[in-house]
């Protein structure tokens, strides 16, 4: 059951928040997703400016443009300190040669990790920083270490991370958001002052496009779903489907197969569009895509992203399938 968002005390939860971490420094690693921002916009408002460090890493396993968008929104907020790491390179070179979905998301969830500490390091924080994050109480249910023992689904890097548990034991952890469900959140986001297409952005998972790209990722690939991505997402804003959609997105399939291009034969790679609708993430239900915008979609995609020469729609519910594909 969600947290009725109107009952939560704004004010209580603030001053909870100040009352812990009080002139200490806080350290928030920005998905760029509705979650982290949230906690950011709540840090900002409740903490002084100048104590709260914004840290995002453009694992180059991000949507077309994020980066960029991100940086706007975080400067609109009021963030002072806004630490925007370039770390495709990393990212994508310690995932070369990875094929199993759950040794990425360790992969990816480490890296994190790792660069979190560095930077923490090198901004001179250490020891007594805050550690704040956007878990979410679908985050903490559906992952290891989660308040239930139901068996692993898929480790959630945001959750039970060594350096949280580390933070966790100091008693430097900050998870304002660990009660509430994604509905919630966005009410507090409301509360918050917060945009509405920042607020109405459908999830992201914290491993990117890595969990969209079944097999390895390379950046080639990489390209190719964001493109393709943007045009389904864009194509949903201007037919008015977003907001009926929880969470739409594209996936790259391991798997090419032969079409036509003019008078060539095109060996192209094969994409699955994916829109569910659904109240927290928990369970979810197929999106029932008028036929017609999903034909004229499809096309639109084909024609403009070369590389793609087939597109499917997953018609698979949650259960048994997950809402992403690794
Ligand atoms: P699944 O695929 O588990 O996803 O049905 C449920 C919701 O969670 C998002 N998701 C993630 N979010 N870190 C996140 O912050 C992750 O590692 C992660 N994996 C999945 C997913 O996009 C969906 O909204």
């Amino acid at each position: 059951m969600g947290t009725d968002v109107k009952m939560l005390n704004m004010e209580t939860l603030c001053a909870g928040l100040a009352a812990r971490a009080g002139n200490a420094p806080v350290v928030l690693l920005i998905s760029g997703g509705v979650d982290s921002t949230v906690v950011a916009a709540l840090l900002l408002k409740t903490l002084s400016p100048s104590q709260v460090h914004l840290m995002y890493m453009d694992t180059g396993l991000m949507r077309k443009n994020e980066t960029a968008q991100v940086k706007a929104m975080l400067e609109k907020l009021g963030a002072k300190h806004l630490h925007i790491l370039n770390c495709e390179d990393e990212f994508l070179g310690s995932l070369k040669g990875i094929n199993d979905p759950e040794t990425k998301r360790k992969t990816i969830g480490d890296l994190f990790i790792r660069i979190q500490e560095r930077e923490v390091e090198r901004l001179n924080l250490l020891p007594s920083y805050f550690l704040a994050q956007g878990t979410i109480r679908a985050d903490v249910i559906e992952s290891s270490g989660g308040i239930k023992s139901s068996d692993v689904i898929k480790s959630h890097h945001n959750v039970g991370s060594p350096l949280a548990e580390a933070k966790r034991r100091e008693g430097r952890l900050l998870e304002p958001l660990d009660e509430l469900y994604k509905d919630d959140v966005r009410t507090l986001g409301r509360l918050l002052g917060l945009d509405e297409e920042v607020l109405r952005r459908h999830p992201f998972p914290g491993p990117g496009l890595a969990v969209r790209i079944p097999g390895e990722v390379t950046k080639e690939k990489c390209d190719i779903l964001r493109e393709a991505d943007a045009l389904f997402i864009e194509e949903l804003k201007k037919r008015s489907l977003y907001d009926d959609i929880w969470q739409a997105f594209a996936v790259l399939l391991p798997v090419r197969s032969v079409g036509i291009d003019g008078d060539r034969r095109n060996y192209g790679w094969v994409l699955a569009l994916r829109a569910i609708t659904s109240t927290d993430g928990m369970t979810a239900d197929v999106y029932p895509f008028p036929p017609r915008d999903l034909l004229e979609i499809a096309a639109l995609i084909t024609k403009k992203v070369r590389d793609i020469g087939r597109v499917t729609y997953d018609i698979s519910c949650k259960p048994p399938a997950t809402i992403e594909w690794e």
